[in-house]
């Protein structure tokens, strides 16, 4: 099956055209004068998640030529590729089929494997959560990137559902201050360590997971059978370390994709069988959603074409995640890893280089501290970055006021992105703050706004598990969509690999100091970190 590249189609000859002769002077202001229908038409609504696209650049003939782009690109059919199992990450032969893991029983790829591991992975999830029965109190997770972030992310997100008596630890990172203030904390008999890795082979998390037993055997722990479980596709190797209760997964699984897996144990151990089969139920939802629905009221889809016209046709070079819910703390980090190492690439899938640009930089904080921080730039800066707001219409605690103090200022910001402020306005307000001595014209150039920059606003009703499932799903199924019309492999990582190696090379270099054949600025900074 082979499609053309973007770059290659008429339709994306056609939105260039569109961009000189509409696009690039495209306003919101206007838009929304010309078109008192607007929201209404571009509103969509996918499962626990209503979008509201009106505040974008683009208008019905941008979309319709996005659409004709998506048709041209065969978008649909690689969806369906993927869907079906083919093995569309082509750099590695594989398969690419996180969505098996959310089919019930009986209605997905692989059913019985992914069943079997499910069913065990919550049985064992439940008796943990039986802190009576099994006296653990704090679970550590560690793992690095898709086996750190999906749990790390989502744990914090449904804290209103963690079970009361257990507290969740991260480890990630080959530093130990990562992991010594957490085992500061601890006891060994009141500890489960869950080493979380899909090779089972990532530097950080073997070294890790040796200084926890370490830590453990030190500390007077009797049963590291008992106190250290596995996540991997590596059974093998996790045997060989000692782990006896090994909860399995497979090579068509993603690192980044790979929460709904048994890397997802933590977040199962925190919100229960049940909430993670919500969470389960809620990622089908959008899978469906994005399987059947047509492209121009598919949201995943809709994201996704929006990000190429972004990035390739307004040359917008990053975008912003601004989730109004402290709990979704994690989700730029989390969003960083799914897109930019995905769909950060520079040759497509038969490795011709590209002539055009692809994965922005997501980057973020939840609001309302990012208004305290960057949102200057976003406001006033050099560069129009579209924000993504992701506002929860119902709280989990009763602190009512707050909540609509979050909401207004979340709705204020993408008004103020999208309205800006001219200097004759400003002009006419007093700023009791500014300078006596400055003369009022220049004063209102500082104190006037561009406007007209764009934004996506993401509606919740409530932050639950079903929601946060969708919402995840949402998002990888964009960035399927943005990496399809690039024509890129978004399901492998070799920009990893060279670091790795170099990695290898440099560690003994540290400890006998030799710097033969490196270059000068590794040589001199080895030398002094060694001095
Ligand atoms: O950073 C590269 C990477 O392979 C990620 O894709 C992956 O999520 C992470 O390392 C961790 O790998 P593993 O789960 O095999 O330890």
């Amino acid at each position: 099956m082979k499609f053309p590249r973007c770059d290659e189609t008429e339709a994306w000859a056609a939105l260039k055209g569109h961009f000189e002769a509409h696009g690039r002077e495209f306003d919101l202001r206007e838009a929304f004068v010309r078109d008192p229908g607007r929201f209404a038409a571009m509103g969509v609504a996918a499962p626990e998640v209503f979008a509201d696209l009106s505040k974008n650049r683009l208008d019905t003939a941008t979309l319709h030529f996005l659409r004709d782009l998506a048709r041209e690109c065969g978008l649909e059919a690689r969806r369906d590729a993927m869907l079906a199992g083919a093995p569309i990450n082509v750099t590695e032969g594989r398969a690419v089929l996180h969505t098996a893991l959310r089919a019930p029983r009986g209605a997905g790829l692989h059913g019985d494997e992914v069943h079997e591991v499910l069913e065990a992975m919550l049985a064992y999830a439940e008796t943990v959560r039986d802190t009576a029965g099994s006296g653990i109190r704090h679970v550590v997770n560690i793992g690095i990137g898709g086996s750190d972030l999906g749990p790390q992310m989502v744990v914090p997100a449904l804290d209103a559902f963690v079970h009361p008596g257990l507290s969740f630890h991260f480890v990630s990172n080959v530093d130990g201050h990562d992991i010594t203030p957490v085992l500061r904390r601890l006891k060994p008999e009141q500890t489960l360590f869950i080493i979380a890795s899909k090779t089972f082979t990532t530097q950080e998390t073997m070294a890790n997971a040796q200084a926890a037993r370490a830590w453990f055997t030190a500390q007077g722990g009797k049963d590291v059978a008992r106190h250290f479980v596995a996540a991997t596709t590596n059974v093998k190797a996790a045997a060989e370390f000692g782990i006896s209760t090994t909860f399995g997964f497979w090579d068509w699984v993603g690192g980044r994709y790979s929460l709904w897996s048994a890397i997802g144990l933590p977040i199962a151990i925190a919100i229960g069988a049940d909430g993670f089969r919500a969470l389960l139920a809620g990622a089908r939802a959008m899978d469906e959603h994005f399987a059947q629905a047509a492209v121009e009221r598919n949201l995943p889809m809709l994201l996704g074409l929006i990000d190429v016209w972004y990035r390739n046709f307004h040359g917008f070079t990053s975008r912003s995640v601004a989730p109004y819910h402290q709990g979704l703390k994690r989700l730029p980090a989390y969003l960083q890893q799914l897109e930019m190492e995905s769909n950060g690439k520079c040759v497509d899938e038969d490795g011709r280089a590209l002539s055009f640009a692809t994965s922005p930089v997501v980057w973020g904080e939840p609001g309302t501290n990012g208004q305290h921080a960057y949102f200057q730039m976003l406001h006033q800066g050099s560069d129009v970055i579209p924000v993504e707001f992701i506002l929860v219409k119902r709280p989990t605690h009763a602190l009512t006021d707050l909540h609509h103090k979050l909401l207004a200022n979340g709705l204020a910001q993408s008004q103020a992105l999208m309205l800006g402020k001219s200097s004759e306005q400003a002009l006419t307000e007093k700023a009791p703050t500014a300078s006596k001595s400055l003369d009022a014209l220049t004063l209102a150039r500082h104190r006037s706004f561009p406007g007209n920059r764009p934004s996506t606003t993401l509606l919740l009703d409530q932050l639950t598990p079903r929601s946060l499932g969708a919402l995840i799903a949402l998002y990888e199924h964009r960035v399927f969509t943005s990496g399809a019309l690039w024509g890129i492999n978004s399901f492998d990582q070799w920009g990893v690999e060279l670091g790795k190696a170099l990695c290898s090379d440099l560690l003994p270099r540290l400890a006998s100091g030799d710097v033969a054949g490196l270059d000068g600025s590794t040589a001199g900074l080895l030398k002094r970190l060694r001095e």
